[in-house]
């Protein structure tokens, strides 16, 4: 520190404004009643991933196929919810730059560590279905298991691409847009841990998905409060990027909700048969992957949710003719400008 550093102390009796944003509000305003009650919420049903019943899980009772194909749709799972915590945690610091009201800040907190324990649920997963806690440098047992292994790889050179791109789109957008990523990510995740609880045979999946479905509905909820506080006065200009972000939503989560896009996800030509393969694998052996069937028409349903959500708000809604819904081209689309999340 130089000796010439400025004090304003000896010059004014009170100190200059802080410049901001700042990551300091000195205050804890509150003004959305339902943002508190999902807190509360929140702390009632926390819940440890490590305490769920893994010792009723007999993995030696699985074929090897079958330990990897499940643990590769852990893997899959992974790609989108390893992410999950730091970017909230960037979402979270958003929150306290923006001065945000206090109930905000907290269920800002509360999905970051939600999000966390998603993913510590995936690594215990897949730690034991593959007796290795790393799907990138275990040694495959089955030519299935090496195929899958190469889909993996290809999954997390894609997924890695996406967060140099989020971290320069929090800055640059309104909460409220960033909002509208979010709860497509929450109604995406909300949806698959219900079909996935409801299809699950080992107890310790179950009782997982069952826990993790609940903390995306907390999360949904969260971002519909926030919508309904902020919607209601949004520019036209903030619309027209939540149309667009909408699109790329459908075509970032499809990969783990439906199947990926491959004009937008970078895959070699075997990846989805390889994928289906393994799927069709994992629901032989009890560990219930909604069919492709099944796949569309929930990811279909899942995205009217949004769009009625939006329609309230007079938000456009981008076309989505691979699951059969009309509305406004949106082209053009690149990870770098993905900002939704699980
Ligand atoms: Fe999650
Ligand atoms: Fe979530």
């Amino acid at each position: 520190m130089s000796e010439h550093k400025e004090r304003f102390s000896d010059q004014m009796e009170f100190p200059p404004e802080t410049p901001q944003p700042n990551v300091y509000p000195l205050s804890w305003h509150s003004h959305t009643r339902k943002l508190q009650e999902i807190w509360e919420a929140s702390l009632r049903e926390h819940w440890d991933p490590e305490k769920l019943p893994w010792d009723t899980f007999d993995v030696d009772s699985y074929s090897w196929e079958e330990r990897e194909s499940i643990a590769y749709w852990w893997t899959l799972l992974s790609v989108f919810d390893a992410s999950a915590p730091p970017v909230f945690a960037e979402a979270l610091v958003k929150t306290y730059e923006l001065h945000e009201e206090d109930p905000v800040r907290k269920c800002f907190f509360s999905v970051t560590s939600d999000e966390q324990n998603h993913e510590i649920m995936c690594g215990l997963a897949i730690t034991r279905l593959l007796g290795h806690p790393d799907p990138l440098t275990y040694e495959p047992k089955t030519d299935l298991g090496r195929r899958l292994q190469k889909n993996a790889k290809w999954l997390y050179f894609n997924g890695g691409r996406y967060w140099t791109g989020y971290k320069k789109a929090v800055p640059r957008y309104d909460l409220a847009v960033l909002f509208s990523s979010f709860l497509m990510g929450e109604i995406a995740a909300a949806t698959i841990f219900k079909q996935m609880y409801s299809n699950a045979r080992e107890a310790v999946f179950k009782e997982g998905f069952q826990n993790i479905g609940r903390d995306e509905g907390r999360h949904m909820a969260i971002c519909m409060a926030v919508m309904e506080r902020d919607y209601p006065k949004m520019g036209s200009e903030n619309k027209a990027i939540i149309t667009k972000q909408i699109r790329a939503g459908y075509l970032f989560l499809s990969a783990v909700l439906f199947e990926p896009p491959m004009d937008f996800w970078d895959l070699p030509g075997d990846f989805i048969a390889n994928q289906r393969e393994a799927e069709e694998m994992a629901r032989g052996a009890g560990f219930g992957i909604p069919t492709y069937e099944a796949k569309k028409e929930n990811w279909r349903q899942a995205i009217i949710n949004v769009k009625s959500v939006l329609d309230v708000y007079g938000i456009p809604f981008p076309a989505i003719p691979e699951v059969g819904i009309t509305g406004e081209e949106v082209s053009n689309i690149a990870l770098e400008d993905i900002i939704p999340v699980f």
